[in-house]
């Protein structure tokens, strides 16, 4: 387990420059104070993203800018241990859970603070590392199905990449909601999807999926390019494809007859809330393939940027 080496340092993991694992240095890191509105959260564990790995990489500098060094990692389970004097609704002691604003430092740390608008309490059934496994997989699945989509009961929706961080809380999310469910997944994948309550499950590496259904009201897409694409072809008309990546060419939209919209994920403490319910009625369950210490920050990131985890992978901070 790491321990804060002084009262005003921690552990971290930060970049001190864009590129490959090898820039994720574990280092002693200034603790942050919060601001009047904020809140000090002694960081139990971090969900690693995607997003993560393309921060390291710098493939968001221009958009992000980012100051370095940086700490990586917006995803957070952990327990606030000191409140800006303007805070209001939380307590010293509290766990929560959240997704942290990612023009800032992250959570591959001992502390993290953050305004309350990114966090909400966590879900008490589960411990810290499934709560870390939460916030940004599965605000930007509620976001594509629910606030771009709309998606109701009887509706079909195809989730691709069921068996990925994104994708395993937008199944589980649709067939709560009563649409029928589509998911994309390699063989191994296949019954993990359909536990996870897909009705259907194509192999994307032996079949394509434009060959076995139509129809389709919603897509999630995660993969962009010739899969977004393709995707045009199952939406029944004026069905929607949401993707994580891009959009569709505005030709493209028009030649089908569908809609498109490009989901960017929010932090959002009543969703939170609301996904917290679900977790404690036991009707979604957060699936954590890989837990690793932060000082394996590196391993962590090389196996998302693989792209073929099942759930999600967590950094696990403290005991
Ligand atoms: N815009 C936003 O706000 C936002 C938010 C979250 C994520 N994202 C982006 O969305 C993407 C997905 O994120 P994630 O966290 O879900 O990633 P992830 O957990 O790393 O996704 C891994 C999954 O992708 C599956 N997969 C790989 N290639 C596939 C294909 N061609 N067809 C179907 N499934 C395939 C793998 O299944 P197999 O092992 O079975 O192949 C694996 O289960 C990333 O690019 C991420 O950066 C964007």
């Amino acid at each position: 387990m790491a321990t804060a080496t002084s009262i005003s340092t921690m552990k971290a993991v930060r970049i001190h420059s864009y590129g490959g694992p090898q820039v994720l240095v574990e280092e002693d890191a200034p603790r942050p104070e919060p601001s009047s509105v904020e809140v000090l959260m002694e960081v139990h564990a971090a969900g690693v993203n995607p997003i993560d790995w393309k921060v390291r990489e710098g493939y968001a500098k221009d958009w992000l800018r980012h100051k370095l060094p940086l700490i990586l990692g917006w995803d957070i389970s952990g327990v606030i241990v000191e409140l800006g004097k303007a805070v209001k609704g939380f307590k010293k002691g509290d766990e929560v859970y959240g997704k942290l604003d990612s023009r800032r430092d992250g959570t591959y740390a001992e502390y993290a603070v953050s305004q309350i608008e990114n966090i909400a309490l966590k879900p008490g059934t589960i411990d810290h590392v499934h709560a870390a496994a939460v916030p940004i997989a599965a605000l930007t699945a509620w976001q594509s199905l629910f606030d771009l989509a709309n998606l109701s009961a009887g509706q079909t929706a195809l989730i691709h990449a069921a068996a990925g961080g994104v994708g395993h809380f937008a199944v589980q999310f649709s067939k709560w909601k009563g649409a029928k469910v589509i998911g994309t997944a390699s063989g191994r994948n296949e019954e993990f999807v359909k536990k996870l309550g897909a009705d259907m499950v194509i192999d994307y590496t032996s079949k394509k999926f434009e060959d076995e259904v139509s129809g389709v009201d919603c897509v999630l897409d995660t993969q962009g390019g010739e899969v977004l694409n393709r995707s045009l072809l199952v939406l029944k008309k004026g069905g929607i494809v949401v993707s994580t990546l891009s959009e569709p060419s505005a030709d493209d939209i028009a030649r089908y007859g569908v809609r498109s919209s490009h989901v960017l994920a929010r932090s959002d403490s009543r969703q939170l809330m609301q996904i917290a319910e679900l977790i404690d009625a036991g009707v979604v369950r957060p699936v954590v393939e890989t837990v690793l210490p932060l000082a394996e920050a590196r391993r962590a990131h090389e196996m998302s940027q693989m792209g073929h985890a099942r759930g999600k992978i967590v950094l696990k901070i403290r005991e």
